[in-house]
């Protein structure tokens, strides 16, 4: 029956802590974990795990004294004494010895509660190595999940009871008295790192030349310890100690830490099959100093894959993976809980391409396969990146297979770039189209210009050939109007001539002692002179163009029109007529009127009218 099972209730209780506090119990063992919550549930006068939860969710003051009674800060300095005096006489001068040149040694002390274990760990070294070098080359990372006894072990100060455990000598070395406690010395101190660490959610600390992880295991279980020791695995340096506390015995874990001493606690890391262990491992056979250079030169390939730009992982040949460097972990969201896990279990083998296929393909086919522009959205709201994917086999000496790399280049500022040339050369094209219509369109205008211009010219020439002829017709006018001129002043001099002969003409007829009458053959009125207006008391302009029948005078006109029009239409040419009719002048006086017609010729001797002479006579 799984743990849950036993008791849903309780397990209710832990899935609430981890999910309100964040702090995960589940993976502790049962029975002493419910001992202490009863005991803090007791303290609280509760006996239902449900209660509490409600109790913990309206008093989250009771958060800190749950924990503070789950988590045994119990410690001392140079807890279990025999074994700290292995550790004295067997791992802490081999790690110093083998420590090259300007290397800093790495220590951890897990579960380190109050600080005792750490500062123990401190003066020690500060023993083997002289209190300059280890100021100077050496770092003692010491963590715990209960920040309390944290702030208490950053302090450095203890009681004299406390310090009881402490050889004399040790103690008035690394310690000065203050205010009745002991006070670890300020250099020492400052070799020494503080940090809340949970070992089983947080990434180890690595590289490390010692690891002391004493009467904190104990309170996991199996599974969960499992888990902690292959991280401890990894953490260690080839040549690396794990030093336990007496109840931890690791005889399951063989095959991960190897006994130094089985009676102290204190094991070695067993190198796994990968290519720097192994070659940790051929090394070992021969003497110390060689596996020290070797462990150096591995350090540095190493950082160097660590620190590398380009992501990358590292599969063994079972299939495991075994190392992933810095860049990778971030860009693939790998922690170290992963390394060691079979890589077709992780979501990388999958995602962001598959790769569970490609793998074996390598491997098979003996050569690199890449795989470019794989498209990554690591999470919905983050933009997508694009990497280009290289999986390579791995020989050893081409020969043996050994594993297989994959590297992941992020090749986005290249996608981006190609995308945006690609989008140039679209516009670049688009442009180079409008460019080309508008350069036929352009020569279209052209053409239809020089049309125009052809027109223009032909119009030019006509123009030029009407000016042309109508110079010609100036000229004819010119010459029209020049004839024009003499001939209008021909007729101007024959009209002054006529002027002249009519001026002349009316001085006679005005001067005559006759009145006379010019009609024509309709018996109109030509000429009226003074003699007749003179007789008949009627104006010139009042008679002219009147017919001589119709006027109201004191002369019978009725009685010359037969006589007359027989003249006018007679063919006699020239010759008289006479006739004498009775008539009353304008005085009112009555006359005699002679009357004498005389034709009137034109030049081509046809009849216009007659000329009548008219004058009183003595009757
Ligand atoms: C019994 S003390 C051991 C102290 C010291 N190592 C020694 O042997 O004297 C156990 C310590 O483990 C710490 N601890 C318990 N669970 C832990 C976890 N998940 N991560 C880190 N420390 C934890 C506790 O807070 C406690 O201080």
């Amino acid at each position: 029956m799984s743990e849950a099972e036993k008791n849903p209730a309780f397990e209710e209780l832990l899935k609430y802590l981890k999910n309100n506090r964040g702090f995960d119990f589940t993976g502790y063992k049962r029975s002493s974990l419910m001992r202490r919550v009863d005991r803090r549930m007791m303290a609280v006068d509760l006996d239902d795990y449900d209660d509490y939860r409600d109790y913990l969710e309206v008093h989250p003051g009771e958060f800190a004294y749950l924990f503070n009674t789950i988590l045994i800060n119990i410690t001392s300095f140079f807890r279990d004494p025999e074994a700290w005096t292995y550790l004295v006489d067997e791992v802490i001068p081999r790690i110093v010895e083998r420590r090259g040149e300007d290397e800093t040694i790495r220590v951890w002390s897990v579960g380190c509660a109050s600080g005792e274990e750490a500062y123990t760990l401190a003066l020690l070294f500060a023993e083997a190595m002289g209190l300059d070098d280890a100021v100077t080359h050496l770092k003692i990372y010491a963590t715990d999940v209960d920040e309390d006894a944290l702030a208490h072990a950053r302090q450095g100060g203890y009681s004299p009871e406390h310090v009881e455990p402490i050889p004399d000598d040790l103690r008035d070395t690394y310690f000065e008295l203050d205010g009745g406690r002991y006070v670890i010395h300020g250099e020492l101190r400052r070799c020494v790192v503080f940090g809340r660490h949970d070992l089983i959610q947080d990434a180890p600390i690595s590289r490390l030349d010692l690891l002391v992880c004493r009467n904190t295991l104990i309170y996991l279980n199996a599974e969960t310890q499992s888990r902690v020791l292959a991280r401890f695995h990894f953490a260690l340096n080839p040549n690396g100690y794990l030093f336990l506390g007496n109840a931890e015995m690791l005889i399951t874990h063989a095959s991960l830490f190897t006994p130094v001493s089985l009676e102290h606690r204190v094991f070695r890391k067993v190198p796994k099959e990968t290519p720097r262990d192994r070659m940790v491992l051929l090394t070992q056979a021969g003497d110390e100093r060689a596996a020290d250079e070797l462990g150096v030169y591995v350090r540095l390939r190493e950082a160097a894959f660590g620190s590398a730009t380009v992501a990358q992982i590292v599969i063994d040949r079972d299939g495991y993976l075994v190392l992933a460097n810095e860049k990778a972990r971030r860009l693939l969201d790998l922690d170290h809980q992963d390394l060691g896990r079979p890589f077709r279990d992780l979501e990388i083998s999958y995602r962001p391409v598959e790769l569970r296929s490609v793998v074996d393909r390598a491997k098979s086919e003996r050569h690199e396969i890449a795989i470019e522009d794989v498209e990554f959205r690591r999470s919905k709201e983050e933009d997508a990146i694009y990497l280009d994917v290289a999986v390579v086999p791995l020989r050893n000496n081409g020969e043996r297979a050994l594993g297989v790399s994959i590297s992941f280049r992020d090749v986005t500022r290249n996608h981006e770039l190609e995308s945006e040339l690609h989008r140039s050369n679209q516009e670049l094209e688009t442009a180079y189209e409008e460019l080309q219509s508008a350069n036929e369109e352009l020569e279209t205008t052209n053409e239809e210009l020089q049309s125009t211009v052809e027109e223009l010219q032909t119009t030019n020439e006509e123009l030029r050939s009407i000016n042309e002829e109508m110079e010609t017709m100036n000229e004819e006018l010119r010459t029209a109007n020049d004839e024009l001129q003499s001939k209008n002043q021909e007729l101007r001099e024959r009209t002054d001539a006529l002027g002249q002969t009519e001026v002349f003409l009316e001085s006679i007829l005005a001067s005559l002692e006759v009145g006379i009458v010019v009609i024509d053959r309709d018996f109109d009125i030509l000429l009226w002179n003074e003699r007749a207006v003179d007789l008949w008391g009627l104006e010139e302009h009042e008679v002219k163009g009147r017919s001589l029948l119709s006027l109201d005078i004191g002369l019978p006109v009725g009685e010359l029109a037969e006589p007359v029009r027989t003249f006018i239409e007679g063919d006699e040419s020239g010759g008289e007529l006479e006739l004498i009719l009775d008539a009353i002048n304008r005085r009112g006086k009555s006359v005699r009127v002679s009357i004498t017609n005389t034709l009137r010729l034109d030049p081509h001797g046809e009849s216009k009218g007659v000329v009548l002479l008219m004058e009183e006579v003595e009757g």
